[in-house]
């Protein structure tokens, strides 16, 4: 089932019509299916199943951190990748198991790592020789062993923007090979740390699988020479980083992916197989729907002037991400027009699409920007003193606001 329908010129997501759901929540919002999240978990498990790859999908909390949403995955067996403190929070509300938690980020604080050890997360993903280090000495000053991942950087291009590009030397991700065997040779010693497993992550809205199949290539022969070496390893992290269809989007194919997978794990057969993804599990579920304010002609441009901004959806202007931008009721016969999607933001930046071709609509009529369920609503920002704005999860006729829109009061409350 597709998530977001037009039923009688008007669309709806799941049942539910979107227009009814403004109405009693105002605009703008983002809603989202939750027959998605669920459809979307449900495939990469039957995938990784149909290999018979025993797996633990750690949803990757920074596309979308809402309580509601973590809970669904949470409740489906999902564990987390998680890369600050604030996550393994969320995380741990949401409901997920600490022990189903994979921590990942250049630069974890002191404060951070003792929190994760007190929560006990199931491993760290370490990214330098120092963090290691740090690591090993809290924990045990506390009596206690850290079970770690190294991260590792097999040094591949993506092909996807270089802002969600993580995988090459240039990057600050993840250690390079040649350094990474050493230290996974030191931390044998090392009293605070119980080796667990390996991790990499090459970037995020992969849509050409051989950079994954190249990845996979470097490391299985590193993991050829780390079991040669005598280390065991019991979680292999592949990361997240499945693409999703924004406009014109190649999508990869599962099955080829599970293959892969699959390939990389045989070298240690009795490993549990660990997979990040984020966007690939909400991206596609989601949607921001916004009102037109204002139809502005300057004589060269003809703007939609819309009541969310890059507050709301940083991506077009982060990345230059082009999103599906169509009426949320369709203007049959009205004729197409080209326009900027604009916000109210007091910067050139703020659009959510430039040149598109759209129905020609009214001042108060709404439009749905599409496939926004990831790095949407967790990328928002309050500049320009912008409350953030409402989510709301559709469940087929049932609709729940899963995060109140903000007031001004919301604004100031941490402010002395
Ligand atoms: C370490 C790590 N794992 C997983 C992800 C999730 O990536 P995606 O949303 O593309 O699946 C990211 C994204 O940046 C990441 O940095």
């Amino acid at each position: 089932m597709e998530s977001f329908n037009y039923i009688a010129g008007t669309l709806h997501c799941e049942n539910t019509d979107i227009k009814a759901i403004i109405e009693k929540v105002g605009s703008p919002l983002y809603l989202y299916s939750k027959s998605s999240f669920e459809a979307h978990y449900n495939r990469l498990d039957n995938v990784l199943s149909k290999e018979k790859i025993r797996h633990l999908i750690a949803y990757a909390v920074k596309a979308n951190s809402n309580l509601s949403i973590i809970n669904i995955f949470a409740k489906l067996g999902a564990g987390a990748d998680v890369v600050s403190g604030g996550e393994i929070y969320k995380a741990l509300a949401g409901g997920i198991k600490p022990s189903k938690m994979v921590y990942a980020g250049v630069g974890k604080t002191a404060e951070e790592i003792k929190y994760a050890l007190k929560s006990g997360i199931g491993q760290f993903n370490v990214e330098s020789r120092s963090e290691l280090k740090k690591i090993n000495n809290i924990a045990a000053s506390q009596g206690m062993t850290a079970s770690i991942a190294i991260r590792v950087n097999p040094n591949v291009d993506p092909k996807t923007h270089p802002y969600i590009s993580t995988g090459m030397k240039k990057y600050k991700f993840g250690i390079p090979l040649e350094q990474a065997f050493e230290l996974y040779k030191d931390a044998e010693s090392m009293k605070g740390i119980r080796i667990k497993g390996i991790h990499f992550h090459i970037g995020s809205q992969l849509t050409d699988l051989s950079v994954f199949n190249d990845a996979a290539k470097i490391i299985v022969e590193f993991l050829k020479k780390l079991k040669l070496s005598g280390i065991m390893l019991e979680t292999i992290d592949i990361g997240g980083g499945i693409g999703i269809k924004y406009l014109n989007d190649e999508v990869i194919n599962l099955d080829s992916y599970a293959e892969i997978a699959k390939r990389i794990v045989s070298v240690y057969p009795e490993a549990l197989l660990i997979c990040e993804p984020g966007r690939f599990m909400v991206g596609e579920g989601g949607a921001l729907v916004t009102k037109i304010l204002y139809i502005k002609d300057n004589g060269e441009k003809l703007f939609y002037i819309v009541d969310a901004a890059m507050t709301d959806l940083i991506r077009p202007t982060l990345y230059h991400a082009e999103h599906k931008i169509i009426p949320v009721t369709l203007k049959n016969g009205s004729g197409k027009v080209t326009v900027d999607v604009v916000g109210p933001v007091c910067e050139s930046g703020d659009f959510l699409a430039k040149n598109i071709s759209i129905d020609r609509m009214a001042e108060g009529n709404l439009i749905a920007v599409m496939s926004a369920g990831a790095y949407g609503f967790s990328m928002s920002s309050h500049y320009n003193a912008r409350p953030n704005i409402a989510e709301v999860l559709v469940d087929k006729d049932q609709f729940s606001v899963i995060r109140r829109p903000e007031t001004y009061k919301d604004l100031i409350k941490a402010e002395v």
